[in-house]
């Protein structure tokens, strides 16, 4: 079968930039399929250091249409911005294509999270403040406008100046902040059209017949299960659909045929921004991972939080997904410590629990129930085949398995394409 989906099982920033570019070497198409300019997927390839917004990781490859499918929300002026950065490192991206029903994130969008955010004060989310809440919030009320509102200016002029009528009331009654000018915004976004216009297709109907013809289509999703806007920590989630599920909500495409599902599992898990984390370790563990691991965040530069790996998120993450394999990431940030500890469950109001705990105030006070594993000091970056590893990252990889209940299919011990590797089959 033709389609496949590969996404971030955790907090984000699992490695989908690495992973979606490693395997995607025999695939036709990568399609993004929520989220916009929050996300940050890196890919470390031929030379080349992409930090990714939007454009989808398969980008590298000159074989491959990327594309934004209509689940996606596109700042249109960020869109431009990326594709010139991505073509100044001599990427070809005249194989970008972007769906026209996707919603554009509005000046009025940037401005309204700056003085939302700061108005909810301790309460605030740390969002990646790149509009992408009051967009989709915008999509949900029927107010938004779409890529396809760029190639008419009447029409594109007739929406803006109804919700600006509301938005600016909001600016400047609500938060004491100035009105935003319809007719700059216009002018504005007429110039940006001219230079999105020749990537804007009907992406449906194209990955249709792709998939008809037996083309090879790949879903890269941004974020991860647990910032998910039904399924993840609410409120502290982002404000779309990283789940499987979603991706073919997004592009219009039927479930038939999808049969590989593939989970990216960091080696331990990373939070940016608020938000419960029953693992998280504040001790100089926490610390050595931050480091090792390089955890500051590609968007914000913000740090990421650390903590050991959760294999009841990671059961969660593969009920809700249907995974059909895992691909673990950043297993060589491990190496160096005597113990490594995996959690195996919760303990909250004096009750245990082996899965995600339905209630949010059951897992804000969950406190982990840990398995402690024999670590490993050997550096493994080098390493290129599975039985290379040092027995207690083997050991250590199996048990992830294990208590996930997904087979691992390869195992990440650096950033480049290369430090990938494939694990056999134990069976
Ligand atoms: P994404 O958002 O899921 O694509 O992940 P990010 O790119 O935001 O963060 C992952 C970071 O880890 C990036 O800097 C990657 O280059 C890096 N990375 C990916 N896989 C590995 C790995 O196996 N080992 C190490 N050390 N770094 C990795
Ligand atoms: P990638 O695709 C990690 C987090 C933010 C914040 C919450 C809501 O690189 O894994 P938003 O701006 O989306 O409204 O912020 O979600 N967040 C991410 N954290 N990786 C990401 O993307 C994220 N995108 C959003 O930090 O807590
Ligand atoms: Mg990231």
């Amino acid at each position: 079968m033709p389609a496949s989906i590969v996404l971030g099982t955790q907090w984000g920033d699992e490695g989908k930039g690495k992973a979606v570019d490693f395997l995607a070497d025999r695939v036709d198409y990568v399609v993004r399929y929520q989220g916009g300019n929050n996300a940050g997927h890196t890919v470390i390839a031929e030379g080349r250091l992409l930090k990714l917004q939007l454009i989808p990781s398969g980008i590298l490859y000159p074989h491959i249409t990327s594309v934004i499918a209509d689940g996606v929300v596109v700042d249109p002026r960020h869109l431009i911005k990326e594709m010139d950065q991505v073509r100044e490192t001599g990427v070809d991206v005249s194989r970008l294509v972007v769906s026209g029903n996707a919603h554009m994130i509005m000046p009025y969008h940037l401005e309204l999270e700056k003085v939302t955010e700061r108005f909810l004060g301790k309460n605030a989310l740390g969002t990646t403040k790149r509009g992408i809440g009051p967009a989709y919030g915008d999509k949900a009320a029927r107010i938004g406008l779409r890529i396809q509102d760029l190639f008419d200016e009447k029409i594109f002029r007739e929406k803006l100046e109804v919700v600006l009528r509301e938005k600016n009331l909001i600016l400047t009654k609500i938060y004491n902040r100035l009105p935003l000018d319809a007719d700059r915004i216009v002018e504005e976004y007429m110039g940006l059209a001219e230079r999105v216009q020749p990537h804007v297709i009907d992406t449906g109907a194209l990955l249709h017949q792709a998939l008809i013809d037996g083309k090879q289509v790949m879903f890269e999703g941004a974020q991860g299960v647990l910032l998910d806007l039904d399924h993840g920590t609410y409120p502290f989630v982002t404000s779309s659909n990283p789940v499987a599920g979603s991706a073919l909500a997004s592009a219009g495409v039927g479930p038939h045929w999808v049969d590989r599902v593939v989970g990216i599992m960091k080696a331990y898990i990373t939070r940016v921004g608020a938000g419960p984390f029953p693992t998280e370790l504040v001790d100089d563990v926490g610390e050595r991972l931050g480091t090792r691991g390089k955890e500051f965040g590609t968007v914000t530069g913000r740090q990421r939080r650390c903590g050991w790996f959760d294999a009841c998120l990671g059961r969660y993450a593969a009920r809700l997904n249907g995974l059909t394999e895992l691909l673990v990431t950043k297993l060589d940030v491990l190496s160096g410590l005597d113990t490594v500890k995996i959690c195996t469950g919760y303990r909250a109001y004096g009750q245990a629990f082996d899965d995600m705990p339905p209630h949010q105030s059951v897992f804000h006070d969950a406190s982990p129930i840990y398995e402690e594993l024999e670590g490993w000091h050997e550096e493994i970056d080098e390493c290129r085949v599975f039985e290379d590893l040092p027995k207690q990252a083997q050991v250590y990889v199996r048990r992830m398995e294990e208590l996930v209940g997904v087979p691992v299919s390869i195992v990440s011990v650096g950033p480049a394409r290369e430090q990938s590797l494939p694990v056999p089959d134990p069976r």
